[in-house]
């Protein structure tokens, strides 16, 4: 009968992280996965990572690449009435995001743990959980071509939104709010250099535009586009002149275009469920909250819920101690809150929900406001560049 201490459903970047940081703990645990090792390590996701992040890395010792190519940016710009305004995030708040893919994240957790021979499964197909609300949960699934039964202390649902871990709690015993957006967005990655040295977020008639860069030489952009748009009708040239269409006329200029390397369109989406903790059942990252990529949080949220409970386990199988791993909800959800508001505030100055050109005007207003007001550049600067840590490890 197959044990570990903890038992982690997901090798995203919240259960590959959590495992490892687990380790450097020298606590066990075992990763299942059912996607393959390839489909994991070449997903393209965001890649804006908070300083808290950036420390949750290196404490997990998986920071040297990061450390080493990752883009500092002291700021950003924001893109409206066919003008750019920078955001000091430096100047405002001493702080600083760094640049570096999730899909590169993803690859150095993944390596870090097959390096320290770690239990990570991939393919391991039919999970399901049971017994988390006794003392002794289980976990069952298949894998090469058998199945198998692992016990465990605790099971932390890595499994992201559509994974099986919350899907597994009774409907009653959890709450979810939801808020839908009336459009998606349209990303593509193309080996070309960034239009910008940062990022620019970019309001326009047309509607939301972002200019992001992966590298010196590799650049993600995305364009707010309906939800049933379909990707074949966005041939590479429709997306540059849309773009372009979209940004400051300086900007627009300097981009330069290329062939892309991948496009996809994601939908967006604010949800939260309460709690996160199901007896000895953590729902951790994408399964317990979604925020729209607008404000950069989603990554960053999962690397904080994952800051408070490795610090949680170690306290309990150090001390047997269990007021961290009680407060564990708790805490979380107060950080996951700010940051689905403002993450919805960023998303409903920057989008266009309507062609009602009063709203437009009223963005623009808060736009003007916002970028000759100190006291409003600050806040937005400080929620940007992530919220300080209250007591969380
Ligand atoms: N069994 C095993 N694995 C599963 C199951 C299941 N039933 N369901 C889902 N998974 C796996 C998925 O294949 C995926 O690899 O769980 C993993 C969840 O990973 P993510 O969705 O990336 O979620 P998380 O690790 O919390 O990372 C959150 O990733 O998606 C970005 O924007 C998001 O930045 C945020 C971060
Ligand atoms: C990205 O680079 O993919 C990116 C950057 C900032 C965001 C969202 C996505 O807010």
């Amino acid at each position: 009968m197959a044990r570990t201490q903890v038992a982690i459903i997901g090798a995203g970047p919240s259960g590959l992280l959590l495992s490892q940081l687990l380790h450097v703990n020298g606590i066990d645990s075992v990763v299942l996965e059912r996607r393959s090792r390839e489909y994991v390590a070449r997903r393209v996701r965001a890649g804006v990572l908070e300083q808290g992040t950036v420390e949750l890395l290196q404490r997990a010792h998986v920071g040297e690449r990061m450390l080493r190519e990752r883009l500092v940016h002291d700021g950003f710009e924001l893109g409206f009435d066919g003008k750019t305004t920078r955001v000091d995030l430096h100047a405002l708040t001493g702080a600083a995001v760094s640049v570096y893919g999730q899909t590169e994240l993803t690859k150095d957790l993944i390596e870090a743990r097959s390096a320290a021979g770690a239990k990570l499964l991939f393919e391991a197909g039919e999970v399901s959980i049971e017994g988390f609300d006794g003392a002794h949960p289980r976990v069952h699934y298949a894998h090469g071509g058998r199945r198998h039964e692992l016990h465990c202390d605790f099971i932390a649902g890595c499994d992201g939104y559509h994974g099986v871990c919350r899907r597994t709690v009774p409907a009653q015993s959890m709450q979810s709010f939801e808020r839908t957006y009336p459009f998606g967005w349209l990303g593509i990655l193309a080996d070309v250099p960034p239009a910008s040295r940062e990022l620019i977020y970019s309001n326009h008639a047309r509607g939301f535009a972002l200019c992001s860069m992966r590298s010196l030489n590799r650049s993600r952009y995305y364009v707010q586009c309906g939800l049933d748009e379909n990707l074949e009708s966005w041939t590479d040239a429709r997306f540059w002149d849309e773009l372009r269409r979209r940004l400051p006329a300086a900007v627009a200029e300097a981009v330069i275009t290329g062939p892309s390397v991948e496009k996809s369109i994601a939908p967006l989406r604010s949800f939260v469920v309460e709690p996160l903790t199901f007896g000895r059942l953590f729902l951790v990252g994408d399964a317990a909250h979604i925020v729209p990529p607008t404000g950069a949080k989603g990554l960053n949220l999962a690397a904080a819920d994952v800051r408070v409970l490795y610090g949680a386990l170690v306290e309990y199988y150090r001390t047997g101690r269990r007021e961290s791993i009680d407060g564990y909800s708790a805490q979380c959800l107060r950080r996951i809150w700010k940051a689905v508001r403002f993450s919805w505030w960023f998303t409903s100055l920057t989008h266009k929900f309507s062609d009602d050109p009063f709203n437009h005007r009223l963005q623009l207003a808060e736009l003007d406001y916002l970028t000759g007001s100190p006291a409003a550049l600050g806040s937005l600067a400080e929620n940007y560049v992530g919220l300080p840590f209250d007591g969380a490890g």
